[in-house]
């Protein structure tokens, strides 16, 4: 089953009369469990695509499929929907709510979605187990490491279960060592929980466990290629 298809996906930027573009007739599926790498240098379009896919962004022209649903079909609401259902996000600035616990940061999807304290306090507590944090769990992010927050952000982007997660940049702001460890945790929870991961990065010493790179300049794709 494909999890996304992408179809003449463009984003062009205007400056006055100057234009960028972002991306430029992108056409990829994605296909449910792939460990996926989107790599470039940074201005290659990595994040426009992670948030055009995500449901974040809209593209100039082109489409997105999720689960064969096109996207430009629908309204806002259910544009949230289907991400809300389908799609867990990781940013590259881990983006956790400084005033909440690593515990109630991973609840908070769940609850959004209407899920009791209890049962969502049950999920979180097991992937927060699965990232290797169960003894940080009333930790304030301020009081993690940086390849901690990560952890936690994969965890919140995994406890509704989502089909797929991109991640962009998820290791930019961390040291080589905290990279990998991030690197090694997404690809085990691939395995284990089966849902599919795209993440993005400037740094191709961290390809060596994936599936499938694509690589992008210039908002084309380069080279994609499933090793
Ligand atoms: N909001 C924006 N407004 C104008 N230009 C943008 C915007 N976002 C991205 N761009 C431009 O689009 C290109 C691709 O950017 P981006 O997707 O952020 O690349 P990457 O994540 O690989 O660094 C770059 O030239 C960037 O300057
Ligand atoms: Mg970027």
């Amino acid at each position: 089953m494909k999890v996304v298809e992408t179809e003449d996906l463009s984003k062009i930027y205007h400056f006055g009369d100057v234009e960028v573009t972002a991306l430029n007739r992108v056409n990829l599926d994605i296909e449910e469990h792939e460990f996926i790498a989107v790599w470039g240098p940074s201005g290659s379009g990595k994040s426009t695509f992670c948030n055009i896919i995500g449901l974040l962004d809209t593209p100039t022209s082109g489409d997105v499929k999720i689960k064969g649903t096109s996207v430009s079909q629908l309204n806002d609401h259910k544009k949230s929907d289907t991400r809300n259902e389908y799609i867990g996000f990781v940013f590259q600035n881990f983006n956790l709510v400084p005033v909440l616990s690593a515990l109630e940061n991973v609840m908070l999807p769940l609850q959004v979605q209407g899920v009791s304290a209890a049962e969502a306090a049950e999920k979180a507590k097991t992937l927060l187990d699965e990232v290797e944090l169960s003894d940080r769990m009333d930790h304030r992010p301020q009081k993690l490491s940086g390849g901690q927050q990560q952890r936690v952000a994969i965890a919140r982007a995994l406890v509704t279960d989502p089909l797929l997660v991109i991640a962009d940049e998820p290791t930019a702001n961390l040291d080589t060592q905290s990279a990998n460890l991030i690197v090694n945790l997404m690809r085990k929870i691939n395995e284990t929980r089966g849902a599919a991961f795209v993440f993005s990065t400037h740094d191709d010493r961290l390809l060596d466990r994936v599936d499938r790179k694509i690589h992008l300049q210039d908002g084309e794709v380069l080279e994609d290629v499933r090793v």
